[in-house]
Formats: C-alpha cells, structure tokens, sequence
C-alpha cells in the first residue's frame, strides 16, 4: 500500500557527472538557530562551511519564535529544577543524557550571544541584567526574551550578522535541497535546486537543520516553508526517525477568519493573562492546578474540550485585567497586529484556537547530533535529540538548537579535517520512470492532505480515523510518488510538487506512529486509549525505509 513511499530513494533522476558540481567540507541545510550555529562552529574549526537555505536566510521558523529561550542564569534557579521540568514534560521518553547537557552547557550558549550584540530586553537587579518570564511547565522565571515578544527575529540577526562576518561562510538562499546523497552507507552532500538548476554539492559532512512540519496542519503557526523536507529526505535516504506521533499544539493563535492563524505566545499567559469561553468563564482551574499555566498538551486539549462543552468555535484569551501600558511595552508585535483587527486588549476579549506548533519527533541523533548515516547531522527542529522526550517545554527549542548547533558544528569540523582526501562518486546516477499517469493538481492534494491531518491526526487521535488517514495516504501515495516534478519545465509547481511529496512522506511517518503508539503520552493523546501505559510504551518507535512497521525500542 505503502511501497512508493517507502521505496523511492530519490525525488529526482540524476546523473551526477552532468550536473553543476560544489565542493565544500561541511554542508549545512537550513538557516534557523540550530544551522547558524553549526555555521560559526563549522568555520571556527577550520572549514568551508555552505549553508543552504530554502527561501531567505530569514525566512525560518527561529525567526517568528516568539516567547524566548530558557536558560538557568538566577542565582535562585538551578540546573537541576530546569532537568526537572524538561523530564516531567517529557513524560518518560526523554534522553537524561541530552537534557542534562543541553541544560548544563546551555547558560554559556546564551553569554556567549551577548558578546556577539544580541539585545536581550533587561530588568536592573537581575543576574547579568536581564529580564526573566514564565512559560508553562517552568518552575522559575528563566525565559529570556529580546524586542518584547520578537525574541526569535532578534536571535536570527543576531546569528546572521555573526554568520555573514565569517570568512569562511557561504550562504547560499533560496536553495531548495531535494534529497541527501548517499554511496555505501556514507551521507556525501545533497542535491538541490539552485536558480532554477539542479546541483550537487559534495560535502565532507552534512548537517541537516531544515526545520519543522507544521504545514502538515491546516491550523498552524509555521511560516509557508515548513514542510517537512528534512523528515522524509532523511527517511529516504534510509536514515533512522523516533517518535513521530509527537507534534506539538501551541493552545493559542489568533483566530479571526481569513487572518494567518498568528501566534500568541504562551507568555502573554506567564504574564498573568487568563482563558475564558463564550460565556467568559475562566476554565482552566477544572482542567489542572496550574491553569493557563499548564503543560501545552493539557491546555490545548482543554480548550479543544471547552469549545465541545460550549458548542463554539473558539475560545478567548482575556487581558483586560493586566495594565495595559506594561502590555503594549511587553508584547509590542501583538500589540501591533490586535491593532490591525480592531481587537482593544482592554476592553475586547482575544479569539485564539490551538495550531500545529512544533515537531518533536524527527531524525534520531546522539549527543553531537550524529545520525545512523555516516556524515550526517540532524540539529534542531528535523531531528530528534532526546530533550524535548514525549512533549516540549517552550524556549527549550532556542536552546537545544544553540547547544547542538554548537556540537555538530564542532564535530563535523573535526571529522572532516581527519578526511582531507576525501574521494565522491562524481559518476553517481538515479533514474525513476516518470509516470504521466495522472495531471495532478497538487494544490488540491496539499490542502486535503493538511484538512485531513488536522482533523484526524491532530490534538485527539483514536484509532478508526487514523486507520482511515494511513489508507487515503496510502491512496494518494499511487498517483503522488510516482511523479517526477522537472523544474526545468516549471520552478514553482516543480517545488510545489516536491514539497508535497515530502509532506505526504512525513504525514504517513506521522500517522502511522500515532496509530501504532496506543496510549497516551505526552503530546500524543489517544481518545480510545487515554492513560499513558508504561508497561507497554515505555518505549520509542522507531522508522527506517523500507520496513513499514516500526521498531520498538525500549526507554534505557
Ligand atoms: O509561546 C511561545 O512563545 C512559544 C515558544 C516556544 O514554542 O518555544
């Protein structure tokens, strides 16, 4: 049902010889915080480092992050509180050995971005000065946040300014990667689309940092590029992936019809803001003892359940009560965009509603972000590292992504200065048989395919609609994989129709975890199995082209 899934190696037919060639030591594909970082790494350790970037350098999900990025920096906060809080969100599939590391070595990661101009807001008093918040799941205030509710537009800059000083940084933007390249069991580069034209670039060592999935969703807060390209080329390529049932729910975006579904960071609730239905009615205390503070799995199911209890489509985020000089000064960019609707935070109440958020589960990588596949990486969003286990803590993500950046970088410098007479297979070809079987319209495809996720495979699960899910994917696979979309034809519908192929990947890795894994953990919620059973799950699935059934590997 599955087979050109979980077959296909490549997108596109190759033959390496003909196509332009780059060299360079290290590779790296994306441009978020986790990539940068591994840039700056990369080149401090003596190499050329390319970084590939599929739209503008900033155009990526860092960019539009908004609460902050947590770190223990208080003297009254302590590593082992933060462990704490990152294992109790993790629900038992985190990797002590990465939430103790990226917790421990995370403080210096953000010092060392002060020396590097970052404009982190400031509260005199404070350790180095700083200002502090609350996001759920945190028991201190150690979020640190820049241009009030901006944090992650400023982490980029920041980031890209350091990454554009560097010598030995090529950036390389609107560089669509296609597929990894691979020869005896070695990731050697990629292939990908560059002005119009495919390329290989062969690398030494290969980092993939290409972001999030939330485009999945037809609810979702990730920018147009999210679409999961890193999930299914290292799933093609034959790398291993963990936990992919678990994607992460923001309980709040703006809900105004015809509005993009925007943000409203958790903050605004660690600010004192409160939850309230149509009636105006504060649920939050019914469904946990820390209210709006709650985990962001309880708080988005919570409203999922308030809107079914009030047969309504929304419910309202209520800062009436906070003072509203302090709000506007706090959270400028809200400020700005309640404006543009005519919403009066002191008197109107906010409509939200949940949307896809983040993607926990991805490529599995050890504590240097190494992956199965020599020479390759995976850092940050794409990969799966450990931290985040069955459910994220905001501003963890910033974090994990400046630590592991820091690692890989280091790492894959390392290892590529050991392998200076590094040999690639300038002879490499892949042929897929073009079907012309069927005009596809791929637009249509990708908005059903993001409608039925959202529906079936999104905040509750059960397992009927995820069988259903598996067949239409499976369905949809006959006439979408067997494509191969020429971009010497048409750029734009050959991207269209390579990023849907790659959602449609992704989605089935998605689903069919979610209905393998039955119970409840985490951000995976089972309606037909709502404990969490440890006995049985205390575990992580694991997938690997081309078996279609998952490996269970137990929590060590
Ligand atoms: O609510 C937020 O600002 C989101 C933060 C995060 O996802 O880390």
């Amino acid at each position: 049902m599955f087979e050109l899934l979980t077959e296909r190696r490549y997108l596109a037919s190759f033959k390496a010889a003909r196509l332009p060639q780059q060299f360079t030591d290290v590779l790296i594909i994306g441009g978020g915080v986790a990539g940068l970082r591994a840039a700056i790494a990369a080149a401090d350790g003596g190499c050329e480092t390319l970084i590939l970037t599929k739209d503008v350098i900033d155009e990526s999900n860092t960019w539009y992050a908004q609460g902050g990025i947590a770190a223990v920096l208080q003297p009254e906060d302590s590593l082992e509180l933060h462990i704490s809080d990152t294992l109790a969100g993790g629900a038992g599939l985190n990797g002590f050995p990465a939430v103790q590391m990226v917790v421990e070595q995370g403080p210096r990661r953000v010092l060392e971005l002060l020396n590097w101009g970052i404009d982190f807001d400031k509260q005199p008093g404070n350790a180095h000065g700083l200002a502090f918040t609350r996001e759920g799941g945190h028991s201190f205030p150690r979020i640190l946040h820049a241009l009030g509710d901006a944090t992650g537009k400023e982490l980029a800059s920041t980031l890209i300014r350091t990454v554009r000083n560097h010598d030995d940084i090529r950036i390389s933007e609107k560089s669509f990667v296609i597929d990894l390249i691979s020869h005896q069991d070695r990731c050697l580069g990629a292939l990908a689309l560059i002005g119009g034209q495919i390329n290989i670039i062969w690398a030494k060592q290969t980092i993939l940092a290409s972001g999030g999935a939330g485009q999945l969703y037809r609810e979702s807060t990730n920018p147009r590029i999210a679409t999961a390209d890193g999930h299914a080329m290292a799933y093609r390529a034959g790398v291993r992936l963990r936990d992919m049932e678990m994607v992460q729910f923001h309980p709040t975006t703006l809900y105004v019809a015809g509005a993009s579904r925007a943000l409203i960071t958790e903050a605004v609730r660690g600010e004192g803001a409160y939850l309230v239905d149509r009636h105006g009615y504060r649920f939050m205390p019914d469904y946990h003892e820390l209210a709006e503070l709650a985990p962001r799995d309880v708080v988005s199911r919570a409203i999922v359940q308030q809107i079914r209890k009030t047969s309504f489509t929304h419910v309202f985020l209520d800062v009436r009560h906070l003072p509203q000089q302090e709000f506007a000064q706090r959270f400028p960019s809200l400020a700005r965009l309640l404006d543009q609707f005519d919403i009066a935070p002191d008197h109107d109440l906010i409509p939200v509603h949940p949307a896809a958020h983040y993607m926990i589960g991805g490529v599995e990588a050890d504590l240097n972000g190494c992956t199965s596949l020599a020479g390759l990486y995976a850092i940050g969003e794409t990969a799966s590292s450990g931290l985040h286990g069955a459910n994220r803590l905001g501003s963890n993500s910033l974090l994990e992504g400046l630590v592991f950046g820091a690692r890989a970088g280091t790492h894959a410098a390392a290892a590529a200065t050991q392998s200076p007479e590094m040999k690639f297979p300038l002879n490499l070809e892949y042929q897929f048989p073009a079907s012309q079987r069927t005009e596809l319209d791929v637009q249509d495809v990708r908005s059903s395919l993001r409608s039925l996720m959202w529906r079936n495979v999104g905040i509750e699960r059960s397992g009927q609609p995820l069988a259903e899910t598996l067949e239409i994917i499976g369905f949809w696979n006959r006439y979408v994989m067997d494509k191969t979309f020429d971009p010497r034809q048409n750029l734009p519908a050959a991207l269209e129709g390579m990023e849907l192929q790659n959602m449609l990947t992704t989605a089935y890795l998605i689903t069919a975890a979610a209905a393998a894994r039955t119970e409840s953990r985490g951000a995976h919620f089972r309606l037909d199995h709502p404990a969490r059973d440890d006995q049985r799950w205390h575990a992580h699935l694991l997938w690997q082209r081309p078996y279609q059934a998952p490996i269970i590997e137990p929590v060590s």
